[in-house]
């Protein structure tokens, strides 16, 4: 794309992707590479300033991940943030060690120059620290811009265009954060503000409609905003040379295999093969009661299925050359950086997964995005707010919410459990604000009584988190009056289950899916 583009060096800071998107939201473009890229791959980015992150190394570390020196001799204005700043004083001849007391959060500090990087600040901020070295003796060249009470906040260069601050500007708790980001984006590489969603659309399309030609693309559906939003980018590329297809797994939400038609079909004009398979997967599910063997199964039935259906487009449109997938940016990060070994909790098998025997070329229009960005996309596309503020849903949807063997019986009780929770936290103007909140079906029936009849029936848990990505959740406090309507609604109209409970675990050390 051709704007300006800020390239941030990852050197494993927790927050890195968040300095990523307080770029963004400045409308500049930004890059998270790993701090090992060489200076090829950052040049390759045309960037107009570079950012060193956070990481939890020290620069004394054998394992200190290492990075081309050469960065420090571009030229382009560098911006050093905790380790960032250490990593600056160590590699141009200052020294760094390790501090007497580990500063971890808020701090109080005093800006002692009018660097451009300050310009408007107050004098004394509050800022957010993370580090356990600090700088002792800075570079030659270098002057110190801000202290703690005892230690160094902040140096610069200027004529080296080098500045650098031991706190993290990206973190909300330091007040003047955006204000001295602004002043490193606008005041020190002179950018643009030009990412805006406008100018991603429109480049964007030109640029899928340059790729596919006249090819012919399959993209799908999963009833989620990233494939939705994705499709509705390639089809205003290419219009009717894409056709998506939505499988119905049987194990959908209440009318959804009808819902996602109806908006992506009927309102926004998408050419759409509807696949029911839903006999074929729940077939295959009888008898399972296995959390990671349902996952296995309804994922490789998802290949099937649609490989059989891009067959068949393939037979009548002559061929199909492109696969749309909704990829996006923290999955490319993530991919490419450096992971330690970790335990397999849960196998996560998306539904758009590309089926492997498929030798199609990949278009992936949201690569560069984060998913509030793919929000704003979508809403500038036109999309309904439904699709584009749906709580996220697993791929194996129902299966792994309703505990033990799923059955048509157990997935169209839970269809009618789900829909009463969503609609009470919709009621209740809590949907936007929660990450997900859904329905689990136990396979435990307990005494009631209704009227003057004994009941033996199922057990529901209503469930609620707050999160930020899925990693780590809190379980929410849901209103009581909701909870109360949510249960006796439920008890009343769903015929089967006669208990609802609330989950009160967080994850860690739950997981948010029971499955
Ligand atoms: P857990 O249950 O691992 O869930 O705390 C974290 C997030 O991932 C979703 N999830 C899945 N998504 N396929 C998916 O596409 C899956 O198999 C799957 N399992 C869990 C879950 O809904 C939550 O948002």
């Amino acid at each position: 794309m051709d704007t300006s583009s800020i390239v941030i060096l990852d050197f494993g800071s927790q927050y890195t992707q968040l300095i990523a998107r307080r770029i963004r939201e400045q409308n500049v473009f930004s890059v998270v590479l790993p701090c090992t890229a060489p200076i090829e791959a950052i040049n390759a980015q045309k960037p107009i300033g570079i950012i060193l992150s956070g990481g939890p190394c020290s620069v004394y570390d054998a394992d200190a991940p290492p990075s081309d020196p050469r960065v420090l001799a571009l030229g382009l204005p560098v911006l050093g943030i905790c380790y960032g700043l250490q990593y600056i004083t160590h590699h141009l001849g200052g020294k760094v060690r390790s501090a007497d007391k580990r500063e971890y959060g808020q701090a109080d500090v005093t800006l002692i120059d009018d660097t451009p990087l300050f310009d408007g600040l107050k004098p004394t901020q509050t800022v957010w620290m993370s580090h356990g070295d600090e700088a002792l003796e800075l570079p030659e060249g270098f002057h110190l811009t801000a202290k703690t009470a005892n230690a160094v906040a902040g140096i610069a260069n200027p004529e080296k265009r080098i500045w650098a601050v031991q706190f993290h500007p990206e973190v909300h708790h330091t007040r003047q954060g955006t204000a001295l980001l602004r002043n490193f984006l606008f005041k020190i590489c002179n950018a643009t503000p030009d990412w805006t969603a406008e100018h991603f659309i429109q480049s964007t399309i030109t640029a899928i409609r340059h790729k596919v030609g006249g090819g012919q693309v399959i993209c799908g559906l999963s009833g989620g905003v990233d494939s939705a939003v994705a499709a509705v980018l390639v089809h205003r590329a290419v219009g009717d040379q894409l056709t998506c297809i939505f499988v119905n797994n049987g194990v959908l939400r209440k009318h959804e295999f009808f819902k996602v038609q109806e908006s992506m079909r009927d309102k926004l004009g998408l050419k759409v093969v509807a696949v029911d398979a839903s006999g074929r997967f729940l077939g295959k599910l009888v008898g399972v009661s296995d959390p990671e063997t349902k996952r296995k199964i309804i994922g490789n039935e998802f290949i099937e299925v649609f490989d059989d259906e891009a067959k068949r487009i393939a037979e009548q449109s002559g061929g199909v050359d492109w696969l749309v997938q909704g990829t996006l940016y923290p999955d490319v990060i993530e991919s490419s950086s450096v992971k330690g070994p970790s335990q397999t909790i849960k196998s996560h098998h998306n539904v758009g997964g590309l089926p492997e025997t498929m030798k199609l070329k990949l278009i992936e229009p949201l690569r560069d995005l984060f998913k509030d960005e793919v929000r704003r996309i979508g809403r500038d596309l036109k999309m309904p707010e439904e699709i584009l503020q749906r709580q996220p849903f697993p791929g194996p949807g129902l299966a792994v919410r309703i505990l033990g063997e799923v059955t048509p019986e157990r997935v169209a009780l839970l269809q009618e459990a789900d829909e009463i929770v969503v609609t009470e936290i919709r009621a209740a103007g809590l949907y936007q604000q929660i990450w997900q909140s859904f329905a689990v079906l136990l396979p435990v029936k307990s005494v009631g009584v209704m009227g003057d009849q004994r009941t033996y029936a199922y057990t529901c848990a209503i469930r609620a988190v707050h999160s930020e990505d899925g990693m780590t959740a809190d379980w929410v406090p849901l209103p009581y009056e909701v909870l109360k309507t949510i249960s006796s609604r439920i008890v009343n109209e769903v015929r089967g289950i006669n208990r609802v409970v609330y989950d009160i675990t967080s994850k860690p050390p739950g997981t948010i899916e029971w499955e």
